[in-house]
């Protein structure tokens, strides 16, 4: 169902774009609203590193983090529409890949070792956490970190939980997995993860948006 539901979001994304080589962005996000929140900063020293983003999309994030912060970046996606996409603008800039595929699938098969894991509104929360989670710490290096940002569980208003909205209007039916901001930690204690900052984002009203946390392997 999610399969579907993202390669349909990617191809009428293509639909009305043509995307060429472009300039990586001058910095990243962790939430819809590009205004607010935090940026690269929160995955710390880069240099060198190797980052997996597991529904990396357009692959913004990625280039922002190979131009900006010396990063060598692997971008998984599960919509080959997005990878396209993200090959198009951003497969110019050295040390930089891209893949096909689901998160889980992608980190079980893979030989690489990662210093940092992220996803934005990606693979976390739209793939059952107990097998994500024990995946991603098997690839991460000891004291790797994991960044993610999902919906906040809490939220209100326009973004649902069981329907995608695309780019023409149109709905489909998708999964997410929201746990409470309390059931993440245990969450990612089980699989070998520790806490080490959780960050909720809310809007002038006070309503919470998104919910961001990072956590080092053991
Ligand atoms: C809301 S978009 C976010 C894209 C990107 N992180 C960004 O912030 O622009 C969610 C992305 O996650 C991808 N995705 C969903 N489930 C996935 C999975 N199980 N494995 C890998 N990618 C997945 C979708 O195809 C989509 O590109």
């Amino acid at each position: 169902m999610n399969r579907a539901a993202w390669d349909e979001h990617a191809r009428q994304r293509q639909d009305f774009e043509t995307p060429t080589p472009s300039p990586a962005p001058g910095r990243m996000h962790w939430t819809q609203h590009m205004s607010d929140g935090p940026g690269a900063e929160i995955l710390g020293d880069l240099g060198g590193a190797t980052v997996v983003e597991l529904g990396c999309g357009a692959g913004h994030h990625l280039a922002h983090l190979v131009a900006y912060r010396g990063a060598r970046v692997m971008g998984v996606d599960i919509a080959r529409g997005q990878i396209a996409r993200a090959r198009a603008r951003y497969g110019h800039l050295p040390g930089v890949a891209f893949t096909a595929g689901d998160a889980v699938e992608f980190l079980t098969k893979t030989e690489m070792k990662f210093d940092a894991c992220y996803s934005v509104f990606g693979a976390v929360g739209l793939t059952p956490p107990d097998l994500l989670l024990p995946a991603i710490t098997d690839t991460l290096r000891p004291r790797g970190l994991l960044a993610f940002s999902v919906p906040h569980p809490d939220r209100r208003g326009r973004l649902m939980r069981d329907t995608l909205i695309l780019p023409f209007g149109n709905r489909l039916p998708i999964q997410r997995w929201e746990p409470a901001v309390s059931a993440w930690p245990s969450l990612l204690a089980r699989a070998g993860l520790r806490v080490q900052d959780l960050h909720e984002v809310s809007n002038a009203s006070a309503n919470p948006l998104t919910l961001i946390i990072t956590a080092r392997s053991l």
